[in-house]
């Protein structure tokens, strides 16, 4: 429950990355020795993937913010089922097929943006000599010969079947070679553990990713990059609820296109050594985004940003080409009182792959227009931020159901809110039926 209306001032130090976290602790399945990560996010989604790795025969211990994973021997290759669903398991087929020559995961979970197929990581694997099928409940893969190398040409540079390529190949027979590869900060930092581990992997220009099979791997120790998804959240609650707030552990190279769009509404920041502060410099303007891979406006800051542009003067333009139904949430923000309307036609600069498809992918916002909170249900992790940050610039009570999807992202959002001056606390709904 939140109550409109607080500027949020202080300092809020961000926690590891999410989509570093979990795919390093995949990464660790690669080795018999441990790996120890450090500025380990304790949130939903690197519960979920320990739980998967003890499945496996991990053996994991957790100290404050570092984890160390310990998997001497794979017990098991096969899991079909988890108490929660993420997009990880997928990952762990490579590292499985090296150490036993066959695995089975389960169905993928995670966030219902759109579709989200798996085809680019079943061809690439399959590419490398893996047979993959997909079963009711998983997908169950096996390498009778092991892996080998192969030249993989994604159409999409795609997140996920990047990493699980990278996480294939490191040990596969020969050399991989990536075209049209992701290189989301997230995938370097995976990608500076596994050269820690003894893997060779070089970037080229162009999105060209390629990798020398090794032997074995050894442990390692590393440090997870700060997320930068909390970053930006954080810089729109700033900027939103006309506060200050000094984002520690934010780091400009991973934000450089989130600052441009801050700065052209009319936020402002300062970077620092350790950190960047953000604060509101004007009235609020709207503006065009565009989403798209890395270095591009990253997808996942869409939601936090789209509050702050119902406080801006004049109309703002989002186009989502990353996913093709990301626009649930602004059912939600009309309802309290925002004016957005979403199209299926490609609005701002380019005309992407759900062009003609009828996707409502582009949203026009007219603003400023007052919101009043109002109850609602978490969609998604980053739709959840953004009812968030809706809810602490309207007037009044906002409810917000569904919130531990918000902490499969975000470790005790609500606390470190609180911390920042917010009025937010965390009920438990008792309803007719609730055996509470
Ligand atoms: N796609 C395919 N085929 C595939 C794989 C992807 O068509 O085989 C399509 C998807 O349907 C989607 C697009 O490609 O339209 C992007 O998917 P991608 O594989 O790049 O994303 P992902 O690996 O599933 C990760 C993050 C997302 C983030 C995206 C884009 C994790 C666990 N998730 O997803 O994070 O939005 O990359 O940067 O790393 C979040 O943290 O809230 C989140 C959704």
């Amino acid at each position: 429950m939140i109550r409109g209306g607080k500027k949020l001032t202080g300092r809020v130090r961000i926690s590891g990355a999410k989509n570093a976290a979990s795919k390093m602790m995949v990464a660790s399945l690669l080795t018999d020795e441990k790996v120890t990560l450090t500025h380990f996010p304790r949130i939903g989604d690197t519960a979920i993937t320990a739980e998967l790795c003890k499945s496996f025969g991990s053996k994991l211990s957790i100290s404050g913010e570092t984890i160390t994973i310990h998997t001497p021997t794979i017990v098991n290759p096969v899991a079909h089922s988890l108490s929660r669903r993420n997009r990880i398991p997928i990952l762990a087929l490579g590292p499985l097929l090296a150490r036993c020559g066959k695995a089975e995961v389960p169905i993928l979970g995670g966030d219902k943006l759109g579709h989200r197929p798996v085809d680019l990581h079943v061809s690439a694997l399959t590419a490398m000599g893996a047979r993959i099928t997909e079963e009711t409940n998983g997908y169950r893969a096996s390498a009778p010969q092991g892996l080998h190398g192969a030249k993989i040409i994604f159409p999409f540079p795609s997140v996920g079947a990047t990493e699980n390529t990278i996480l294939a190949a490191v040990l596969a027979k020969g050399t991989t070679v990536i075209c049209n590869a992701a290189i989301e900060p997230e995938i370097l930092d995976v990608i500076k553990l596994l050269q820690k581990m003894g893997a060779i992997i070089g970037l080229g220009a162009n999105r060209v990713i390629s990798i020398d099979g090794v032997e074995r791997l050894r442990g390692a120790a590393h440090e997870i990059m700060p997320d930068r998804n909390e970053a930006v959240s954080f810089a729109c609650l700033a900027i939103a609820t006309n506060g200050k707030i000094t984002v520690e552990g934010a780091r400009q190279e991973d934000l450089i296109t989130f600052l441009n769009a801050a700065r052209r509404i009319g936020g402002e920041y300062e970077v620092m050594r350790k950190g960047i502060v953000f604060w509101r410099e004007r009235a609020l303007t709207g503006i065009e985004v565009e989403t798209d891979a890395h270095p591009g406006f990253m997808t996942d800051w869409q939601q936090p940003l789209v509050p702050l542009l119902t406080q801006a003067k004049g109309i703002s333009v989002v186009h989502e080409t990353i996913y093709e139904d990301r626009f649930g949430y602004v059912r939600d923000l009309n309802a309290m009182g925002a004016n957005i309307k979403v199209f299926s036609k490609c609005l701002v600069e380019v005309q992407c792959r759900f062009n003609g498809y009828g996707f409502e992918h582009s949203a026009v916002i007219s603003g400023p227009t007052p919101l009043i909170g109002g109850k609602s249900a978490v969609r998604d992790l980053r739709a959840g931020m953004m009812q968030i940050i809706a809810a602490l610039i309207a007037s009044g009570v906002s409810t917000i159901t569904g919130v531990e999807e918000i902490d499969r992202g975000y470790y005790a959002i609500d606390a470190r809110l609180r911390a920042l001056g917010a009025d937010i606390k965390r009920v438990v709904l008792k309803t007719s039926n609730s055996k509470l």
